[in-house]
């Protein structure tokens, strides 16, 4: 579906407007080579950045946020995957537990430890980017505060990801 290449993929992180630095810390990290999931969708080296740029698609589709910020939010709500995966003995990828909390938090603290600038709207889309799945009763609460003061990018971030995993796993069956 999509053009996948070095040069796309910066193109893609230049429009994220960062300092230059952060591409090679990006590349530091694993970005380029992690996967989008264990087992699900893109399950193969290079998954995440492809099911990122995938998102950031949607969201420029929706124009629910400014061009810049479908760029950073699609292109960095997943950066925990960067460190929650390493490939196994059997060839495939295991889990390991990423040193922040959450999935949407611990990708917004790994974007400020690489330098990333992401307005609170970006980072609460990112926080939440999972929707209300697995919320316990508390965290819920969390996530209709931060929806109440953030509902577009939020719900549109929630449905640019969801779409894009389903498509993935649709296209992995087929
Ligand atoms: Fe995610
Ligand atoms: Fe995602």
């Amino acid at each position: 579906m999509f053009d996948y290449d070095l040069a796309t993929i910066k193109l893609y992180w230049a429009k994220t407007e960062q300092p230059c630095a952060t591409f090679d810390a990006l590349v530091d990290i694993g970005y380029l080579d992690a996967p989008a999931s264990k087992g699900h969708h893109l399950a193969v080296k290079g998954g995440l950045v492809r099911h990122s740029m995938r998102v950031t698609q949607h969201l420029l589709e929706t124009r629910a946020v400014p061009e810049v910020s479908a760029y950073r939010i699609g292109m960095y709500h997943d950066l925990v995957k960067c460190l929650c995966y390493k490939t196994s003995e059997g060839g495939g990828f295991e889990y390991v537990q990423p040193p922040y909390p959450g999935h949407g938090v611990a990708s917004v603290l790994i974007a400020d430890d690489l330098g990333i600038h992401l307005e609170p709207f970006e980072r609460a889309a990112i926080v939440w980017h999972m929707g209300a799945f697995g919320l316990d009763e508390r965290q819920m609460e969390e996530y209709k505060a931060s929806l109440r003061k953030w509902p577009v990018p939020i719900i549109f971030t929630h449905a640019a990801d969801h779409l894009a995993s389903v498509q993935e796993e649709v296209e992995a069956k087929s």
